[in-house]
């Protein structure tokens, strides 16, 4: 049964009609789910960013189904009272529907996760309405998409320009028609996620695509600056926990190098003489 403070869809719904901001976060394991969740994270993304934040990849094509099970089922350890969603991999709802459905129901069965995100639009309608159809909520990712790194050029900014812009507008609708439960809008102009975002009933995340959408997102590595990698400029770091891990390990190597670690607090005793057994 669902614990009474577990967050649900119909929450995040209703977190739109009532004009309150949804709240969301990337984890990847148990400790980074617990903090998100105690917290009072509203969704936990366990995002194939992992792939490139956990694995060192750099972009998120590797990251097999298996990959996602794994890091859901750890995230659902925690027992978060967030919504978990997680993202359907590279090449994992490309193949065919059957397919899509099955690999949509792992991340389900076996990871635990409460609905999958899919990236793109048009061309995904068909396995988008099969998945919701199987009873598995859906949440859609328009704008940049990074499992279209290749066909995109890169990691850019999407919808500068009226063309694609009004090719995003009209995925975020037909997503909606579809069933899908909420959007992702990545990297793209604020000017476009406000009309999207005023269009759609469903809520709209954002991440890069500024103040106007319903909520918004970051992956939980860059929030808490756990790497002192680049980052991009919607990201804002609210810790350094780099620099604090640099100093808490330098401290650490220094006490061992002069036995100040460990201390006598931190060391078990026995009251039997050990030398007894000597020859
Ligand atoms: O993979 C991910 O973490 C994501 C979010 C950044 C939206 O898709």
């Amino acid at each position: 049964m669902l614990k009474p403070e577990k967050i649900t869809i119909n929450d995040i719904l209703n977190k739109k009609k009532d004009k309150r901001k949804i709240t969301a976060l990337t984890a990847y394991d148990y400790p980074s789910a617990k903090i998100a969740s105690n917290a009072g994270i509203d969704i936990i993304l366990v995002g194939d960013s992992l792939g490139m934040v956990i694995q060192g990849e750099n972009n998120t094509l590797k990251v097999e189904v298996e990959d996602m099970i794994y890091h859901t089922s750890l995230v659902s350890k925690a027992d978060p009272d967030s919504l978990i969603i997680t993202d359907m991999p590279y090449m994992s709802y490309h193949l065919s529907i059957e397919k899509s459905i099955e690999n949509a129901m792992k991340l389900i069965k076996y990871g635990g996760a409460g609905g999958v995100k899919i990236e793109g639009g048009e061309k995904r309608i068909d396995t988008i309405k099969a998945i919701i159809d199987s009873e598995i909520p859906v949440m859609g990712h328009l704008g940049l998409t990074p499992q279209s790194i290749n066909t995109m050029g890169g990691f850019k900014v999407q919808g500068k320009l009226k063309k694609k812009a009004e090719e995003i507008y009209k995925d975020a609708i037909k997503l909606e028609k579809a069933g899908v439960f909420s959007i992702v809008l990545e990297s793209i102009p604020e000017e476009l996620s406000q009309i999207i975002t005023n269009e759609l009933k469903i809520p709209t995340i954002g991440i890069g695509a500024g103040k106007f959408c319903d909520g918004q997102i970051l992956v939980f590595h860059d929030l808490l600056g756990i790497s002192n990698e680049k980052t991009p400029k919607f990201v804002r770091k609210y810790a350094n926990i780099y620099d604090i891990s640099i100093k808490a390990i330098k401290e650490y190597i220094k006490d061992i190098n002069s036995g100040n670690f460990p201390n006598d607090n931190e060391t078990y005793h026995t009251k039997e003489d050990l030398k007894g057994f000597i020859k």
